[in-house]
C-alpha cells in the first residue's frame, strides 16, 4: 500500500482497503510503542498544525505522533497565524508547504481544507471541519476492532446531531467498511441527502445497511455500538442551544438506551462530553435550562460499557499511521 504524498481530507477519498490498511498500521505502531520499540522513521521532517478552533486530543495526538516518528512539530493556535485575516488560504498553503513536509488544519468549512490542499505541494490532513472529522473515525474503528475483533457486520447507532461532522464521517466510514449504520435522530438532524445517496452507493458494494429513524427504540435495538457527540458544535451560535436541547433530549444516551442495545454493546463518544457539571459550559447550561447532563448521562459515561478513554488514546496511534504513510 503506497499512500505517500496523499492528502487526508475525508474518508470518501479513501478506499476500503486503504482505510483498513491505516487501522492495521495504527495497531502495529501501538504494539511497538507499548513494547518500547521506537519508530522514528521520519527523522528530520517538519510538520505544522494549523488550528482555527480549540483542541485537546487532536492537537496532542498530532504532536505526540509526530515526535514518536522523529518529526519536529510547530503548533499555530487559533489566534496567531495570518491566515484568513491578512493572508489568503492559497498563499498560506504555499508559504507553509515551502517550509514543512505536512500540514494539519482544523477549522470551519471543508472547502478551506480542500483549498489548502489544492495549493499545497505537501500532504494536508483534516483535523476537523464542520462537515468531516476523518482522523477521529479511524480511532473509533480501531477501538471497535480491538473490542470486538472485527468491524464488518457490526451494528452501529449514532444518536443525536447526525448531520454535523461526526455523523457525516461515521456514516461514510461505516459505509466504506461494511458496518451497519443507523442515524437515530429527528429528521432535521440526518446527514444531507446528497451524502446519504453517495453512502448508499458505497454501501451496495460493501454490504453495509444504512438506516435513518427518529424512533429510539427501533434505532438502538440490537446495536453493538451506541455513539453520540455534543449537541452544539464548535463555531455554532449560542442561541442554537435553545432548540437543540429540546430536539435532542429524547436522544440522550442513558441506561434505558444502553439496555435496549445488545448486552455486549459499548458506548462511544469523540469527546469532549457534557455528562456532568464539571465544565464551564455545562454549568452555564444548567443555570439556564436546568439540566445536569446532556448527550450522555454520567452513569453511562462512567459505566463499564464506556470505552471513551481507549478511544481518545487511539487518536494518537491512528494519526501516527496517517502521518507515517502519507509523508
Ligand atoms: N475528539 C476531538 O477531536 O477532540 P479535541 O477537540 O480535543 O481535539
Ligand atoms: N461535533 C464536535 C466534535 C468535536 C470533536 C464539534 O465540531 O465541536
Amino acid at each position: 500500500m503506497n499512500l505517500k504524498g496523499r492528502d487526508f481530507l475525508k474518508l470518501l477519498d479513501y478506499t476500503t482497503e486503504e482505510i483498513n490498511y491505516l487501522i492495521e498500521l495504527a495497531e502495529k505502531f501501538k504494539k511497538e510503542k507499548k513494547a518500547g520499540i521506537e519508530h522514528k522513521i521520519h527523522k528530520g521532517k517538519n510538520i505544522v498544525l494549523l488550528f482555527e478552533k480549540t483542541s485537546t486530543r487532536t492537537r496532542c495526538a498530532f504532536e505526540v505522533a509526530g515526535h514518536d516518528l522523529g518529526i519536529d512539530v510547530t503548533y499555530l493556535d487559533p489566534s496567531s497565524s495570518q491566515m484568513g485575516n491578512k493572508e489568503s488560504i492559497a498563499d498560506t498553503a504555499r508559504v507553509l508547504a515551502g517550509m514543512y513536509d505536512g500540514i494539519e488544519y482544523r477549522g470551519y468549512g471543508q472547502s478551506i481544507v480542500e483549498e489548502l490542499a489544492k495549493y499545497s505541494k505537501v500532504p494536508v490532513w483534516n483535523g476537523l471541519t464542520n462537515e468531516f472529522h476523518p482522523t477521529q473515525i479511524l480511532a473509533d474503528f480501531l477501538t471497535m476492532k480491538e473490542h470486538f475483533g472485527y468491524l464488518k457486520g457490526l451494528n452501529f447507532t449514532y444518536m443525536g446531531d447526525a448531520g454535523f461532522n461526526m455523523g457525516n464521517s461515521l456514516m461514510v466510514g461505516c459505509a466504506k467498511l461494511g458496518i451497519n449504520f443507523t442515524a437515530c435522530a429527528p429528521k432535521d438532524y440526518y446527514p444531507n441527502e446528497e451524502l446519504i445517496k453517495t453512502c448508499q452507493e458505497i454501501a451496495k458494494e460493501t454490504g453495509a445497511k444504512l438506516t435513518f429513524t427518529a424512533d429510539v427504540n427501533e434505532g438502538t435495538k440490537n446495536a453493538d455500538v451506541i455513539y453520540t457527540d455534543v449537541w452544539v458544535s464548535m463555531g455554532e451560535a449560542e442561541e442554537v442551544w435553545n432548540y437543540r436541547i429540546k430536539d435532542l433530549m429524547p436522544y440522550q444516551v442513558n441506561s434505558k438506551v444502553m439496555k435496549n442495545a445488545k448486552e455486549s454493546a459499548i458506548f462511544m463518544h469523540c469527546l469532549p462530553a457534557f455528562h456532568d457539571l464539571k465544565t464551564k459550559i455545562g454549568k452555564q447550561i444548567h443555570e439556564k435550562y436546568g439540566i445536569e447532563e446532556m448527550e450522555v448521562t454520567d452513569e453511562v459515561f462512567e459505566s463499564a460499557q464506556s470505552v471513551v478513554f481507549e478511544e481518545a488514546e487511539n487518536r494518537m496511534h491512528t494519526i501516527k499511521a496517517i502521518i507515517a504513510s502519507t509523508l
